[in-house]
Formats: structure tokens, C-alpha cells, sequence
């Protein structure tokens, strides 16, 4: 079976994706500086899947490391690049750092495999569409202007994927621009590990539920959508990690009609905050505690996903509602209130 690299791999979607690879009997090697991730994950892997993926401990951008990896490690057919910095508020206050980890941890990789064929799945984001014009967003929407240097990031790397693929054949490169992931794997034994305050608003539901925090703030009830709080395309992290296996067999089957192609991966279904809200207390029988405030800079209205090319030509589908995104990301938060990550 292939034998395919996931950097990024002991972080939140690449554990995922590095089970899900496993269950489909490729053979995985994980780069990871564990700059925002934990070494227990590799053993939280092996318990799910029996299999301990090879892993390696370091920075992706390092360029001699990087060469000297992939020249040692010629039977890499694939590469799941998940490595990157993804704090968009962090992002604002040291945009250097953002732009210096995720464009050299790219630049190295591609590099790395320059002369060689190698199928590349890059982590993308809805984040590059901004408020779209049109509902649900298609892949031919146009990039808006960043909001942040994290959003600036992704679109800068699909460019730098788009100039690189055109120049030479050998690179297969999917780019999956992500709507909003959430929950955890079935087992509990996996699953986000926000450091410090969450941003996001699962890991805030289920940090609040616990004790962990206070009562959730809704940012902003004056939007125009049903309820006047924000919508958002949540998928379950464990459909999205199947898409990337999905993208793959594309690129290993040649299905590939141009070799840089781009999809959505969401669930092409929008929720409100208040939704989420409801769809975890209905889930999980917890009454949450929550109040309206102001709206939070920066936030688009709403987006989710037309998720029809990513359907018909990568034989892709989410198959997990709200109910078990909700369920598990409270079993996961239930798991890691008595199992310490470090
Ligand atoms: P994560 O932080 O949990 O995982 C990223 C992993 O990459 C971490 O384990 C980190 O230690 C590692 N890493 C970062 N820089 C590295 C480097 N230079 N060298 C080696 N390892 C490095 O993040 P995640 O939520 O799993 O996100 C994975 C990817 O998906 C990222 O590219 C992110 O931008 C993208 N994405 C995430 C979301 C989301 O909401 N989580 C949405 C859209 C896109
Ligand atoms: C979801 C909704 C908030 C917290 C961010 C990044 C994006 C992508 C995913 C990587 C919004 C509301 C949130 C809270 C709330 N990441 N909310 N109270 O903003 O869609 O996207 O993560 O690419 O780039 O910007 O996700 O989870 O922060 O917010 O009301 O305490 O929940 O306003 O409407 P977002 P989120």
C-alpha cells in the first residue's frame, strides 16, 4: 500500500485523518514539531487503529531536515500537508510568524519533492471566500481579501500551488478548503485541543459545559439570517478527514482533470450559533449557559458550502449531523476532563 506523509498529523484534523488512513490500509509517516499538538496522540492513534504510525519529531521549516527526510524516505507517494499556524487572532498581532511558518514549511516541501511525482492534499479554508455574494459558495467564487494573516496564508499558498503545479506535471495537488470542523472520533480518544481560551465555538460549548469557563457570549443576535446570530457550514472532523483519503484515490487513480484542483469539504447546510447551542443541549441533555453580546470583528455573516464537485468527483459525501458532532466533541471533553495532555 502507499506509504503517505501527514505533517501536521498528531494535531486535531491530522490524528483524525491519520485513522482514517490507517483503516484504509495505507501506510503513514507523521511529521510533526508538536509546536501545538501532544506526543500522547500517537498512542491515542495506536489505540484506536492497533497500528503505531512512524513518526518524526521536527520543523517543517528547517529546508535540510525537510531534503534529508524525503531523500531517505523515497517510497513517499502522497502527502497530506496539514502543518501550519491557525490562530486568526494571533495572526493579526504577529503576522511574521504566520507567514514564516506556513509558507517556509510549504516552500521546503515542495521543494523537497521537486523531479518527483508526489500526490499533495493541502489544507485550505472557506476563510479565503470572505462573505460570499452567493449562497451556498461554489469553488469559482471569487478570493476576497483577507481578513487576517492566517486567511492571507491559505490564499498565498493555494497561488503558490497553482504556479508550481503548472510548471511541472509531477505535482497532483488538491487543495480542500475546509468549512468549520468539529466534534471528535467516536472512541473519545481523540479529538481538539485548544490551548488557553478557545476562539472557536465548539471547544467554547464544551469548555463551558464542563466548568472549564463561563457562560458562553453570543456574538451578535442583529445579523440577517433566521435567528440573527451567525451561520456556519460545521462538518464532523471524522467526515472530513475521509475526504482527504477520498482526494487521494483521485490523484492515485488519475482521475485528476487538471493537476491543481480545488473543493469544498463542508456538510452544504448552514447552522446558526443558536442552533448549535440548541443541537448540543437537545444532544447531550446539558443546559447551557449563554448571553447575547456584541458582534465579534472580522466575522462574516454567513457561508456554507455548495459540496456538489467534491460529491461527484471525489465520491465524497458527510455523512454526521449536528447531533454527532455535538455527542462526541462532549464525550472528548468529558475524556480529557480526567486524561491529561501535555
Ligand atoms: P492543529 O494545530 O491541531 O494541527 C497542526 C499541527 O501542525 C500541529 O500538531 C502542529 O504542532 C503542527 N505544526 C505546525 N507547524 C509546524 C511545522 N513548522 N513543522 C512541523 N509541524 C508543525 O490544527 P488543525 O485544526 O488540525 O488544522 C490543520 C490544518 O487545517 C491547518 O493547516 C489549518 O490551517 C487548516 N484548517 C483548519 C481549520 C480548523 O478550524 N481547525 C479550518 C480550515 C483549515
Ligand atoms: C463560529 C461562529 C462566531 C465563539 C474560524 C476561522 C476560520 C476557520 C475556522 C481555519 C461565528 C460564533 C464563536 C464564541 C460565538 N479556521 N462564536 N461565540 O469564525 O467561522 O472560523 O475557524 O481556517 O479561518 O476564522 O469559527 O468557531 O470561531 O466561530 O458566538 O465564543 O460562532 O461569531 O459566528 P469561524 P468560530
Amino acid at each position: 500500500m502507499s506509504k503517505i506523509l501527514v505533517t501536521g498529523g498528531t494535531g486535531y484534523i491530522g490524528s483524525h485523518t491519520v485513522v482514517e488512513l490507517q483503516n484504509a490500509g495505507y501506510e503513514v509517516v507523521i511529521v510533526d514539531n508538536l509546536d501545538n499538538s501532544s506526543i500522547q496522540i500517537l498512542d491515542q492513534i495506536t489505540q484506536i487503529s492497533g497500528k503505531k504510525p512512524e513518526f518524526h519529531q521536527f520543523d517543517l521549516c528547517d529546508e535540510t531536515q525537510v531534503i534529508d527526510f524525503i531523500s531517505k524516505n523515497q517510497d513517499i507517494t502522497g502527502v497530506i500537508h496539514f502543518a501550519a499556524h491557525k490562530a486568526v487572532g494571533e495572526s493579526v498581532a504577529k503576522p511574521l510568524k504566520y507567514y514564516r511558518n506556513n509558507f517556509f514549511s510549504l516552500i521546503n516541501l515542495l521543494s523537497a519533492f521537486a523531479g518527483k511525482e508526489v500526490n499533495f492534499v493541502f489544507s485550505s479554508s472557506c476563510t479565503v471566500y470572505g462573505q460570499p455574494d452567493v449562497l451556498p459558495v461554489t469553488e469559482a467564487a471569487p478570493v476576497k481579501k483577507a481578513e487576517s494573516p492566517y486567511g492571507n496564508t491559505k490564499q498565498i499558498a493555494e497561488e503558490i500551488l497553482v504556479e508550481t503545479a503548472s510548471v511541472s506535471e509531477n505535482y497532483h495537488v488538491i487543495s480542500l478548503r475546509y468549512f468549520n470542523p468539529v466534534g471528535a472520533h467516536k472512541s473519545a480518544l481523540i479529538g481538539e485541543l485548544p490551548i488557553g481560551v478557545p476562539q472557536n465555538l465548539v471547544p467554547f460549548i464544551t469548555q463551558s459545559a464542563i466548568g472549564k469557563r463561563g457562560a458562553i457570549t453570543v456574538f451578535g443576535n442583529d445579523y440577517d439570517t433566521p435567528d440573527g446570530s451567525c451561520v456556519r457550514d460545521y462538518i464532523h472532523v471524522v467526515d472530513l478527514a475521509k475526504a482527504h483519503i477520498a482526494a487521494l484515490k483521485r490523484q492515485e487513480e488519475g482521475r485528476m482533470e487538471k493537476n491543481f484542483e480545488i473543493f469544498n469539504v463542508g456538510t452544504g447546510k448552514g447552522s446558526t450559533v443558536l442552533e448549535v447551542i440548541k443541537a448540543f443541549e437537545e444532544s447531550t441533555g446539558v443546559k447551557l449557559d449563554y448571553k447575547i453580546g456584541p458582534r465579534r470583528a472580522g466575522d462574516v455573516e454567513k457561508v456554507w458550502g455548495d459540496v456538489s464537485k467534491a460529491e461527484k468527483e471525489l465520491n465524497w459525501k458527510a455523512e454526521l449531523g449536528l447531533e454527532d458532532m455535538m455527542k462526541s466533541a462532549w464525550a472528548w471533553e468529558n475524556y480529557i476532563k480526567d486524561n491529561s495532555f501535555s
